[in-house]
């Protein structure tokens, strides 16, 4: 039975204070719902507004490659150092430790692998999405393949309608078609393509000229690593890419492959998340390293 004597009246109004300004941090995500806002601001930093997302998703497609052989040995002792955890459902369920408590970017799309042509995909019940409490779900989009582009542009859309019911974001994964000349040209196209199409998040390549393709683009982009690079380089990458514009990076295998993975994590988390320059973050990843090693 509610309380009915005693009910004090309100005295702290705050009468001409103005409410806090609520704008969000992140481009393009005003008019997001509660639940969106509050996923992404679990992958992207509010302090930065940047994320360094650790991709290990590369096994649905290529099975163990290397540096992925035991994502329990290899890649487990990094996601510490990582904002976001990207990777499909299997090896989230099956190795991935609930307990870390990190939002995941749960790779959505299958039906391909390196043994085959890219072929028609499927896209993840959103319902697993939801079970398994993913921050954002990402969807493989093939701008410029004649004959996957209308299904893969489907699938997002599909996913983004899903996405919306639930609340959770998506990520447009711009495929590099095996005809397309990749340039911001072509990247500008395809990130514009997936953000047209609903997708939150766009993850896309780094290239010249590509303060291009992030501002035509009205939402936020992170940028995948790509093949293996010598560290240097990488890292150079990635402060190109956010001195650019891109608001993180989404990087497997420039990390996962380094000679010294948990200090190369650290190195590119420098550059995103406190800009720092490529030299010094080398100078760092260099440090670290020896004291792995001296250990
Ligand atoms: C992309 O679709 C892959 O599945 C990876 O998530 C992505 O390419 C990032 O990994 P990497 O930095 O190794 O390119």
């Amino acid at each position: 039975m509610a309380d009915l004597d005693d009910i004090r009246d309100g005295q702290s109004y705050g009468a001409g204070i103005p409410p806090p300004d609520q704008k969000f941090f992140l481009k393009g995500c005003d008019s997001m719902d509660w639940g969106m806002k509050d996923r992404m601001s679990r992958i992207f930093n509010p302090k930065t507004g940047r994320t360094v997302m650790l991709a290990f998703d590369h096994g649905f497609i290529m099975g163990p490659t290397s540096g992925l052989e035991r994502v329990d040995l290899n890649i487990v002792p990094l996601m510490e150092y990582a904002d976001c955890l990207m990777c499909a459902r299997g090896m989230l369920r099956t190795v991935v430790p609930a307990t870390l408590n990190k939002p995941v970017c749960l790779r959505s799309d299958a039906g391909s692998t390196i043994l085959t042509e890219l072929n028609d995909n499927v896209v993840l019940d959103i319902r697993d999405a939801c079970r398994l409490n993913a921050s954002a779900v990402a969807v493989m989009v093939a701008v410029g393949d004649k004959k996957y582009e209308a299904p893969t542009i489907a699938n997002l859309y599909k996913a983004v309608d899903k996405g919306m019911k639930m609340g959770i974001p998506v990520m447009g994964v711009t495929a590099v078609g095996k005809d397309m000349v990749r340039d911001s040209r072509y990247f500008g196209l395809a990130a514009r393509v997936c953000a047209e199409n609903g997708a939150n998040i766009v993850k896309t390549y780094y290239v010249e000229g590509f303060e291009k393709v992030v501002s035509a683009c009205p939402v936020p982009i992170v940028i995948a690593g790509g093949k293996k690079l010598p560290e240097l380089e990488a890292l150079e990458l990635a402060y190109n890419a956010i001195s650019s514009g891109a608001s993180g990076v989404d990087m497997g295998r420039n990390i996962f492959q380094s000679d010294s993975p948990k200090a190369m994590i650290q190195a590119v988390r420098a550059v995103v998340h406190e800009g720092l320059k490529p030299a010094k973050a080398f100078e760092l990843f260099k440090s670290l390293s020896k004291r792995k090693t001296s250990k």
